[in-house]
């Protein structure tokens, strides 16, 4: 059954930010947005590449190797070279404290 896992503080992303924590082995991205949280996976769908360190536009993140863009509120590609979606998080916060469900 799915469950809240605590990943981090709200301190430690600034806005417009983002931070790579694992997860059961697996990278998950918690991009900070306009006062937003969104976790999608890390890794592109496409090759290996991060997505924390890509460069964020409204609720987008463009890839940093080959500049496909994500929608981080769902994960969903929006367009080529990534032909795939990656997996979003649902998140809550309480007490300034980040929790996803995994
Ligand atoms: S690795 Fe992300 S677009 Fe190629």
């Amino acid at each position: 059954m799915a469950e809240f896992v605590e990943v981090a503080k709200t301190s430690e992303i600034p806005a417009g930010g983002a931070k790579v924590v694992e997860v059961n082995g697996k990278k998950i991205a918690i991009f900070h947005v306009d006062g937003e949280f969104y976790a999608i996976d890390d890794t592109c769908s496409h090759e290996d590449a991060s997505l924390a360190a890509g460069t964020v536009d409204g609720t987008e993140v463009m890839c940093p190797l080959h500049g496909a863009r994500f929608d981080l509120k769902t994960g969903k590609n929006l367009s080529l070279p990534a032909v795939f979606p990656v997996q979003s998080y649902a998140l809550k916060i309480e007490n300034g404290v980040i929790y996803i469900q995994v």
